[in-house]
């Protein structure tokens, strides 16, 4: 069979033909290698025509990931510190909004650099944008709507030793991201036949998960902070409480749905007091989806899930070891098993 390409012209190729803007640099951040994408994407944005041994910094005018609060370029620390920056997506003042990862460059225990790619995700964002305008009209009012948009959520880090986390990030609009990720999974598992299953009720749920969190108040944390979840966090219990009373008597909603809402941080045992047996299912439902769109909101976790009649297998990769591989899950049982792999 004759080769298609040659090694060195393979490799010039594939470079120059992939979607993806591409530099290499070494551990010092001068440019060893750009390639058309970057160029493109960059358009406008670069210095001078030749990159060949130019600081990235100087280089790139509009740096995608410059330097932190402390003045220190994240980059170099990515050097440093050998971890890698996964789809870091920023709006840069050309009007692209750019995905990055950047990736450190380990020979032999050598730290030698860093290969950095960029997409242009400008169109999907957008889209994004006019999808989360449709969503906000669906809202009751505009309200709930800022309520949502105003509660933030942090992103951290578990230390299963210690039981405690470090504030890795800040998602502004938390409550709003994570309940449109519940609805995303939500409908996923709907499209897997889960409303089909007896007291599973679409519109119910669909109120509920908009309601759920909508009386959480957060504690003000910043980047970096290292902190004991049980002392700093306000028992959820009590933002489920005040979410229900919400959704009660200033939105009318149906007594079963703010049920739903009032017990969804008490554990099984505890709703299974105060809820009907008919309620359950949904009580468990709500409780999963619950669970994965916080996983998903924070980032850093992948679901996936299959429906069986009533029972849903769950599988996620996730640090926390309590939720990592797979389990199934009976809505009418409430049967719970780790599935070992
Ligand atoms: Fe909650
Ligand atoms: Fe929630």
């Amino acid at each position: 069979m004759k080769e298609l390409l040659k090694s060195p012209e393979l490799l010039h190729y594939v470079l120059d033909t992939m979607v993806e803007g591409l530099f290499l640099l070494d551990k010092d951040l001068t440019i060893q290698y750009m390639n058309s994408s970057a160029m493109q994407i960059m358009d406008g944005f670069l210095n001078e025509n030749d990159y060949h041994g130019r600081n990235f910094h100087d280089y790139v005018k509009i740096a995608p990931i410059e330097f932190d609060e402390e003045g220190t370029s994240m980059l170099l620390e990515c050097v440093k510190n050998g971890k890698p920056l996964t789809r870091v997506v920023s709006e840069y003042s050309n009007g692209k909004t750019l995905s990055i990862n950047v990736v450190p460059i380990v020979i032999d225990n050598e730290k030698r650099g860093l290969m950095l790619t960029m997409e242009d995700v400008t169109k999907l964002v957008e889209m994004e944008k006019e999808l989360d305008m449709a969503f906000a009209l669906t809202l009751p009012n505009s309200k709930v709507e800022h309520k949502m948009k105003t509660t933030i959520e942090y992103q951290d880090e578990y230390n299963p030793e210690l039981k405690n986390i470090r504030i890795t990030g800040i998602i502004k609009d938390g409550v709003y991201r994570h309940v449109v990720n519940s609805l995303k999974i939500f409908s996923s598992l709907a499209a897997q036949g889960v409303t089909k299953v007896i007291g599973i009720d679409k519109d119910q749920l669909v109120q509920a998960i908009i309601f759920h969190d909508l009386g959480k108040v957060q504690p003000d944390l910043m980047i970096g902070d290292v902190v004991d979840p049980r002392e700093v966090f306000e028992d959820s219990k009590l933002h489920a409480y005040r979410s229900a009373e919400i959704a009660k008597h200033l939105y009318h909603q149906p007594d079963d749905v703010v049920d739903l809402i009032k017990y969804h941080h008490h554990s099984e045992k505890e709703a299974s007091e105060f809820l009907p047996w008919r309620l359950l299912p949904m009580f468990r439902l709500f409780q999963l989806i619950d669970g994965l769109s916080a996983a998903v909101t924070r980032g850093g976790v992948d679901v996936i899930f299959t429906v069986n009649g009533s029972s849903v297998t769950v599988t996620e990769h996730n640090k926390r070891p309590k939720y990592d591989g797979t389990r199934k899950i009976d809505l009418f049982t409430g049967d719970h098993k780790k599935i070992e792999q």
